[in-house]
C-alpha cells in the first residue's frame, strides 16, 4: 500500500524534528524524551521507542451523518472509509509479556485512508488522563523513573516527582489489563477542535468504546496469561467475527481546559457518537507492516484541528524522531 500524503506529512514532521536536533543548539524536550525512553527500556533496532510491541489489523470506519454538523471533515458522509489499526503494549520493550502491568496503557492507533487519498491519524490509549501536562514534565518523569531503581536512596527521584505531581497516580490508578484488545476503552486524552462548515469551533476529546464492552483481568489473572495473549487473540477473534467499536466525542463546555491533559472534563459533558469502527482482518505480515507505519497526532483532516494542548506538537516531534531511529 502506498501512502503519498502521509509521506508529505512525515517529511513535514521530520523537518520539524530535524530543526529540533540541529547541531548548534541544545536538545529540545521531544528528543530528550526519546533518549530517556531508549535509556529506560533499551534501544531495540527496528522498534518504536514506546509502544514497541503491537499487532496490525484492517477494517473500515463509517461516520455518523449527524456529526457533519460538528465538523466539515470528510469523515461523516455515511460512506465507509478503509482504516489500518495498530494495537500495542506500552514501553519500548518488544518482548514484554502482554499481561505485565507495565504493558498498560495499551494503545490503539488508527490510520484513515481518506477518499481523496490523504490520511488522518488518531492515536489513542487506555489512559483516561495523561500523567503530566507538558513535554518537559514528561521528560523529567521518565528520567526520574530511570534513576529510581531498587536500592536508590529514599526518597527516590520518582517518589519526589510523584509527591509534586498528583496527576501521575491519578492517571495510572485506573489502568488494568484487558482480556482482549477488543474489550478495552481507548481515549484520545488530548483535546482537539471540531470546525464545521460555518466556522464554528467545538473543542472535544475522542473516546473509542468497544461494542463487546470493557473487560479487565485481575492482576493475578493477567500474570497467568501467555506472553503474547493479546497479540494472538485479536487475529484469532477476527477469524471468527468482526470487532466493532463506537467512536465517541466528548464535547467541552465553554471554559473547560483544553491545554491540560491531566484533567478529565466532568462526566456530564455531552458525549456524541460520531461513527463506527469495524475491524475485519489481521494483515498478512504484521511485523513488517508495523515497521512502515507512522501515526502522527497532528496528521488531521480539514475540520479537525489541534487544541492549545502543548503535548500534541511534542508528540508529533517525538514520534518522528523515534521513526527516524527505528527506520535506520
Ligand atoms: C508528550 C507526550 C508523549 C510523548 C512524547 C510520546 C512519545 C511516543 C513515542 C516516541 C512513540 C513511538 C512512535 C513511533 O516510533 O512511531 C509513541 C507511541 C505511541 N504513543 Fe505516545 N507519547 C506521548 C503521549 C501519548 C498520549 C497522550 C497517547 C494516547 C492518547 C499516546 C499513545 C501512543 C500510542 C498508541 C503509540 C503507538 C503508536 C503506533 O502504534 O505506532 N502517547 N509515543
Amino acid at each position: 500500500m502506498s501512502f503519498p500524503p502521509a509521506r508529505q506529512s512525515l517529511l513535514a514532521a521530520l523537518s520539524v524534528a530535524a530543526l529540533a536536533i540541529g547541531p548548534a543548539r541544545a536538545q529540545e524536550a521531544p528528543e530528550q524524551i526519546v533518549n530517556a525512553m531508549n535509556k529506560l527500556w533499551g534501544s531495540h533496532a527496528g522498534f518504536r521507542a514506546n509502544h514497541a510491541k503491537g499487532v496490525v489489523v484492517e477494517g473500515s470506519f463509517t461516520g455518523a451523518k449527524q456529526a457533519a454538523s460538528l465538523s466539515k471533515a470528510p469523515l461523516f458522509t455515511g460512506a465507509a472509509i478503509p482504516i489500518t489499526v495498530r494495537f500495542s503494549d506500552a514501553t519500548g520493550i518488544p518482548t514484554l509479556p502482554d499481561g505485565e502491568a507495565n504493558a498498560n496503557p495499551h494503545g490503539m492507533a488508527i490510520k484513515f485512508h481518506m477518499p481523496d487519498a490523504s490520511e488522518f491519524d488518531m492515536v489513542t490509549n487506555s489512559l483516561k488522563t495523561f500523567p503530566v501536562a507538558t513535554a518537559e514534565d514528561f521528560r523529567d518523569l521518565l528520567i526520574a523513573i530511570s534513576v529510581s531503581g531498587p536500592g536508590s536512596a529514599k526518597p527516590t527521584k520518582l517518589e519526589q516527582f510523584v509527591a509534586a505531581h498528583p496527576s501521575v497516580p491519578r492517571a495510572s490508578g485506573t489502568l488494568a489489563t484487558p482480556s482482549s484488545f477488543a474489550r478495552e476503552t481507548y481515549n484520545g486524552v488530548n483535546a482537539f477542535v471540531f470546525v464545521n462548515a460555518a466556522g464554528t469551533r467545538q473543542p472535544f476529546r475522542f473516546r473509542i468504546d468497544p461494542v463487546a464492552g470493557t473487560d479487565h483481568l485481575t492482576p493475578a489473572d493477567a500474570a497467568r496469561q501467555a506472553p503474547d495473549f493479546l497479540m494472538s487473540e485479536l487475529p484469532a477473534r477476527l477469524g471468527r467475527e468482526p470487532v466493532v467499536f463506537r467512536l465517541m466525542a466528548q464535547l467541552a463546555n465553554p471554559g473547560d481546559p483544553t491545554k491540560d491533559a491531566t484533567i478529565a472534563w466532568p462526566a456530564d459533558r455531552k458525549l456524541v457518537e460520531i461513527g463506527t469502527i469495524t475491524l475485519t482482518k489481521a494483515v498478512a505480515d504484521s511485523a513488517d507492516a508495523q515497521k512502515k507505519l507512522l501515526f502522527l497526532p497532528t496528521n488531521l483532516p480539514t475540520g479537525i484541528e489541534p487544541s492549545d494542548d502543548p503535548l500534541i506538537d511534542a508528540r508529533t516531534q517525538a514520534y518522528a524522531i523515534s521513526f527516524t531511529r527505528r527506520s535506520q
